[in-house]
């Protein structure tokens, strides 16, 4: 089932989320409905908040990459109670945009490496450390279970020129290729 995703100015963005025990209910349908929802508005990793619940829940979908970057041929995981443990040492900039932020592209400095705990959907712990494209998609995805979105990390003037749109945003005004959950204007 396609879910809709809320979007900027919805509180669910703000909370801290959960971890859950490998018995949350309905957690094998969940993770399904979101790999389906993150294909449908074409994005690359979606977050629980994102589709309104506030528990530690990432899916991750880079196989559209694959053209660039034939490692991520049929890469899709599903990341349970995913915790970033440690940084590498080096940082690089690039260009982030968020399913829950439509119309809102920028520049982001992030560390290049992480080394990740998390949880498959069988149970299994995984540690590990991570680095590329992927590292950034994860990076992305944990600061939405704290409740950051990408623009909190901009800088101040970077911050100063996207306020506009993130103020239009979270009055509820946004225009989206896909189903959208908006805060009430
Ligand atoms: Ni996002």
């Amino acid at each position: 089932m396609i879910l809709p995703i809320y979007t900027y100015g919805q509180g669910v963005l703000r909370k801290t989320s959960e971890d859950i025990t490998p018995d949350y209910s309905g957690l094998a349908q969940l993770v399904a409905d979101m790999f389906e929802t993150l294909a449908k508005s074409e994005g690359v990793g979606l977050a629980a908040p994102q589709i309104g619940k506030a528990i530690r829940v990432v899916v991750v979908d880079l196989d559209p990459l694959k053209d660039d970057e034939p490692q991520y041929a049929g890469f899709r995981r599903a990341y349970i109670n995913p915790h970033i443990l440690e940084y590498g040492d080096k940082t690089d900039s690039y260009d982030e945009g968020c399913l829950s932020l439509p119309g809102i592209n920028e520049k982001v400095k992030r560390p290049t490496t992480i080394r990740l705990a998390w949880d498959d959907t069988d149970g299994t712990h995984h540690e590990e450390w991570v680095d590329g494209f992927l590292a950034r998609v994860l990076q992305h995805e944990t600061d939405h279970l704290e409740g950051k979105v990408f623009t909190d990390r901009l800088t101040p003037l970077r911050k100063q020129l996207v306020k506009k749109k993130l103020n239009t945003l979270a009055r509820g005004h946004v225009s989206a290729a896909y189903r959208v959950k908006p805060p009430r204007g």
